[in-house]
């Protein structure tokens, strides 16, 4: 079943207000989408202060923590919340991703072909089992995540 460690996995992807200004969000979801990986959350949302502080609760003690959450609840655009399910799809999010600062990412990955600052890295992707149960727990409501079938599942799982 979706959300076991390791198998099915259900993992949250948020596209950040620069991406979106930049007309990045189709392009990520066709990243997602054509890999294989099925969309069964989404939505376009400013974040509350209170959940963008406890999404980014583990770096409060961080110097950027308080333009992060700024930035992230400015309004300027909506994040687009997702959450995208698959065969060991947290981590795969994550390479498709690329690295946290752009600069270390490769070209291929969103970051590593879309950006140069990692104070404006376009899109979030959860790290583990652990944040990624977390983070659509904050960001989701269960009647907003939907179970539903690809007709064609059988010839990519
Ligand atoms: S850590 O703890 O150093 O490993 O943190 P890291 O994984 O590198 O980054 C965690 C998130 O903080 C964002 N970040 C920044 N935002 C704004 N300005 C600066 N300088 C900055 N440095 C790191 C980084 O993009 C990560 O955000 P998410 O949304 O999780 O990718």
């Amino acid at each position: 079943a979706a959300g076991t460690k390791g198998g099915i996995e259900r993992t949250f992807i948020a596209i950040k207000p620069d991406g979106v200004q930049r007309g990045l969000v189709a392009e990520v979801i066709n990243r997602f989408e054509r890999k294989g990986y099925k969309l069964v959350g989404i939505k376009a949302i400013v974040p509350s202060k209170e959940l963008a502080e406890e999404h980014y609760g583990d770096l409060k003690a961080r110097p950027f923590y308080k333009g992060l959450v700024n930035y992230m609840t400015s309004g300027r655009a909506p994040v687009i919340a997702m959450v995208w399910e698959g065969p060991d799809v947290i981590r795969q999010g994550r390479r498709i991703i690329g690295a946290t600062n752009p600069l270390d990412a490769e070209p291929g990955s969103i970051r590593g072909d879309y950006t140069i600052s990692v104070g404006r890295n376009a899109i979030h992707g959860s790290d583990s089992f652990e944040s990624a149960t977390i983070e659509i727990g904050l960001w989701f409501k269960p009647t907003e995540v939907f179970d539903w079938k690809f007709t064609h599942e059988e010839w990519i799982i």
